[in-house]
């Protein structure tokens, strides 16, 4: 069953006006529905008169049509659907004119295990309708670009639930017979269902306010268990910022006069955008400097940013159908990772998204699943909240920007909220925005949309001395992807310039072009053919090019650089994004030089030139650290931190598993011994007996601290040991806590033993009660890269903490074993693959979402040797023998087995 773009069609009935009546209880929710519906008059002729319902897992009490009770021969119910054959039978008036639909059905929230539709996450009920949610609630259009005006009533035992939620504004409230109470919230924007929320439950909240633009002023809400409100105030502020940040950098308002967010244990995702009622996943809004680590400060930033962004990227302009989904995934996430580069370092920001799109989205281009920006089909719309939607979405819109400049953007983006306000689009409608707004034609472009793969760009250069003109030679292919064996050639921006030998930038004149004395000294070449020549003038010596700064298109880059021209890139390049992967070019290339040297069964000799350009960097922080203090740290410590085994994988065309990890790990260690003194330095400078702050600078600080003693402590030395365990001991927040308790749990020392265990022990102690902790210690164990970690990782799935059930904990456990252990979950006696299929199998009945997702490594077996393939497509086969595969799982497994 799969589901075609190609075949959209329009909704034949649209529903004006929805009204929901909740009652809530511990065995049986009834949901009793009163929907205004009428035929859609934008469709000519149209006479249809079945109205097929979306709806699954729900027992039907009774349906009537403007009163008229209907029986059962008058309508089909099938396990995903109802259908009423005749509606014109039932309507007092001619159905274009409008009918009323009530229905009565009973859901069963408490068995809900797939934490889609309304479930039951500890004691709240709570609710996740995107994508097709809604239709467990009840019989609805189910679909995106039927949007309706929501009113909802909730009922529900007082002193169990005296918190009840849902979109808008709280217009009545009561209680009733029996302690029972009841609130109805109305809506007033048309939405679509997946845009619909409830919360019931024993929640506090804490309160501030927002004066908007307009000087209206916003009541802001984050709602949480007891325990947690301790943990709310980031999350707060993140919201007000973003808030202002949406007003100055789109012009963007909100709308309603309330703003609630909702923690929530129990999620699928970070959270979901519901209009008014955002709903969180507790690890993507708690943050308290005991509890929380930097990076989980900065997630909560973002997600809340990402979340309050939709409300006009998603909310008042949402998407025509599934298939269109990057149109508000890859355009929030855009405009979340530009409001994070705002609130901290604008490279250090870029140069973490880039790493992980090359890392994670690339992988995902090149393996079965690889699918365009904009899909062409799907079989279950849950396994397409991806990378490629969310990630290379927001580098395609990302791209527009590099084409139409800043100003021309900003202009195409108030085009497309103001065409579109309270419309359900497309992308295209979006594209089109831009080129009317900027009269820049996006033609070519528009394949970013529609073709997968990752692109790349091989480029060459030749210097004349005697016409002084440079070339730039450009090639540009694309890898073949399921259904799509030919690619077009894409327009890609290739943001450069050109460096002279003291590192100046020169001034760029294309061949063609009038001299001008005031030249750019950087620009964006429009690459558009298959091959194309750009010549420079004027150009005195052979320069070095620094090419796709800031990397302005998502494609891999390919120049044949010298190591020194790596090295000159890295010290002199004005572009920090490409000083840094410069340094990253370097260390890929000296740590595949060392695995050559392995395989070929060679001792490693270690290119100097990078030992050297590390001490410098080194001695140029602890110089900085003990003066001014100018340099960013939190750039230095990504200098200083070496390319993943993720992303060495990625780039291999067979991932030798035990031979990366062997060879990065030699280079670091190397690196440890060679500049030991220099690291112990800048640990001790980086030290802070200031209060934590969770500013961009403090965080620099400690992230470069802990990269520091994550070198020291390579060298074994028990002194250093000792130290890590210190610090693990002592420290005031739970970045340096998890930092230390890290190296611990890693170091493969004999001395570290009895600290980690040690340290393992007082960590769960101290932290038994606070369950995102917990996690954590989880997934501290599980990515160890010591032989016997996967019986540790067994042992743990039977903890009392465990439960496989709450989707963080079977990420914290099984996704960290499985995706950041790569040594131990393809050991070669193949258990670590067995292991996974098991956990898929059972959680294909529990939570199908998480199933299919947590299937991921399984599905890359085409990038590994043939012993670890075979062993791989058994577990996939095992899998797909399951007689009950949900859709989530059966397209990923039958994918993943055909792609041969
Ligand atoms: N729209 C949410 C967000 O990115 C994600 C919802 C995902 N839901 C799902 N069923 N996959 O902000
Ligand atoms: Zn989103």
């Amino acid at each position: 069953r799969t589901i075609f773009l190609k075949d959209y069609q329009a909704p034949a009935f649209l529903i004006e006006k929805t009204e929901l009546h909740f009652d809530l209880d511990e065995t049986r929710t009834r949901v009793t529905s009163r929907l205004v519906l009428r035929r859609n008059p934008d469709l000519a002729g149209n006479v249809e008169d079945t109205l097929q319902l979306d709806g699954q897992d729900m027992v039907l009490e009774s349906l009537r049509i403007d009163g008229n009770e209907l029986s059962s021969n008058d309508y089909v119910v099938a396990d995903e659907s109802l259908t009423i054959n005749s509606v014109s039978a039932f309507a007092s008036q001619s159905p274009d004119a409008g009918f009323v639909l009530e229905c009565v059905t009973v859901i069963k929230p408490q068995e809900n295990t797939s934490l889609e539709g309304l479930y039951k996450s500890r004691t709240m009920f709570c609710t996740q309708c995107e994508a097709e949610g809604f239709r467990k609630i009840t019989y609805y259009l189910d679909r995106p670009d039927v949007m309706s005006v929501f009113t909802t009533t909730i009922v529900a035992d007082k002193d169990k639930y005296p918190v009840l939620l849902s979109n808008g504004n709280d217009i009545a409230h009561g209680d009733l017979d029996g302690g029972r109470h009841w609130v109805t919230w109305e809506d007033p924007f048309r939405k679509p269902c997946y845009l619909f929320a409830l919360v019931a439950g024993d929640l506090k909240h804490i309160e501030d306010t927002f004066t908007t633009c307009s000087q209206r002023d916003i009541t802001l809400r984050i709602f949480v268990e007891e325990k947690d409100l301790d943990k709310c105030d980031h999350a707060m502020d993140s919201l007000k910022h973003a808030m202002r940040w949406d007003e100055e950098v789109y012009g963007r308002e909100y709308d309603l006069d309330i703003f609630m967010i909702v923690a929530v244990d129990d999620f699928n995702m970070g959270a979901m955008e519901n209009k008014g009622l955002n709903i969180f996943n507790t690890s993507c809004v708690l943050a308290n400097p005991a509890t929380t680590t930097d990076l989980a400060f900065q997630r909560v930033e973002a997600v809340v940013a990402h979340e309050y962004f939709h409300n006009w990227s998603g909310n008042r302009v949402t998407c025509r159908d599934w298939f269109q989904l990057s149109l508000k995934e890859g355009f929030t996430v855009f405009r979340d990772a530009e409001f994070s580069a705002d609130m901290g370092s604008r490279s250090v920001k870029r140069v973490e998204n880039v790493s992980f799109l090359r890392t994670a989205q690339f992988a995902e281009d090149a393996g079965p699943m690889a699918h365009p920006v904009r899909p062409d089909s799907y079989m279950e719309i849950s396994n397409f909240y991806t990378l490629t939607i969310y990630e290379k979405g927001a580098e395609v819109v990302r791209m527009i920007r590099e084409l139409l400049g800043p100003e021309k953007f900003r202009a195409g983006s108030d085009l497309y909220f103001d065409r579109h306000d309270g419309q359900a689009v497309t992308t295209e409608d979006f594209v089109l925005a831009m080129e009317a707004a900027s009269g820049v034609d996006l033609g070519q472009f528009r394949r970013w949309y529609t073709q997968a793969g990752t692109p790349q760009l091989k480029i060459s250069d030749n210097y004349d001395a005697s016409a002084q003109t440079y070339e730039l030679l450009v090639r540009q292919s694309c890898p073949p992807t399921p259904e799509q064996s030919h690619k077009d050639a894409f327009h890609i921006p290739l943001r450069m310039s050109l460096l002279n030998a003291d590192g100046d930038e020169l001034p760029l004149v294309l061949s063609g072009e009038p001299a001008a004395s005031d030249a750019p000294t950087e620009r964006v070449l429009d690459v558009t053919s298959d091959v194309q020549s750009f010549v420079f003038k004027g150009v005195k010596s052979r320069p070095v090019p620094s090419l796709l700064r800031g990397f302005s298109a998502p494609v891999k880059l390919q120049f044949d650089y010298s190591r020194d021209d790596l090295l000159f890139i890295m010290t002199r390049d004005s572009d920090g994004f490409n000083r840094w992967s410069a340094a990253q070019d370097l260390a890929v290339a000296v740590i595949q030089e060392i695995l050559q040297q392995h395989q070929r069964g060679q001792s490693p000799g270690i290119d100097k030139r990078l030992l050297d350009a590390v001490g410098d960097i080194l001695r140029s922080a602890v110089a900085d650290a003990r003066g001014s203090g100018e340099l960013d740290q939190a750039m230095l410590a990504q200098l200083l931190s070496l390319p993943s085994e993720a992303y060495l994988s990625e780039l291999s065309n067979e991932i030798d598993v035990d031979g990366i990890h062997w060879a990065r790990e030699t280079l670091a260690d190397a690196l440890a011994v060679e500049h030991a003194e220099n690291f112990a330095d800048l640990y001790k400078l980086c030290q802070s007996d200031a209060p934590y702050s969770a500013d961009a600078a403090s965080i620099a600080r400690r992230t470069l601290k802990n990269c520091c003693l994550a070198y020291l402590v390579r060298t074994q030395e028990p002194r250093w040991l000792e130290i890590c365990y210190r610090q693990f001991n002592e420290a005031g927040n739970m970045t340096d806590a998890d930092a230390a308790l890290r190296l611990l749990v890693n170091s493969p020392a004999e001395a570290a033993q009895p600290l980690r265990t040690q340290a393992l022990n007082d960590f769960y102690e101290r932290w038994q009660h606070e369950s995102l902790v917990v996690n954590q210690w989880f997934s501290v164990q599980a990515i160890a890269s010591r032989p016997g970690t996967l019986a540790q990782v067994k042992l743990l799935m039977n903890h009392k903490a465990f439960d496989i059930r709450n989707p963080n904990k079977a990420r914290a456990l099984i996704s960290a074993f499985c995706n950041m252990n790569a040594v131990n979950f393809h050991a070669l006696s193949g258990e670590g693959y067995t292991f996974l299929a098991d956990q898929v199998i059972t959680l294909n009945r529990l939570n199908p979402q998480i199933a299919a997702r947590l299937l991921t490594p399984l599905t890359r077996w085409q990038k590994y040797n043939q012993q670890r393939q075979h062993l791989m497509k058994a577990e996939l086969e095992r899998i797909q023998a399951d007689p009950e595969l949900s859709r989530d799982v059966y397209e990923v497994v039958s994918k993943s087995l055909k792609a041969n």
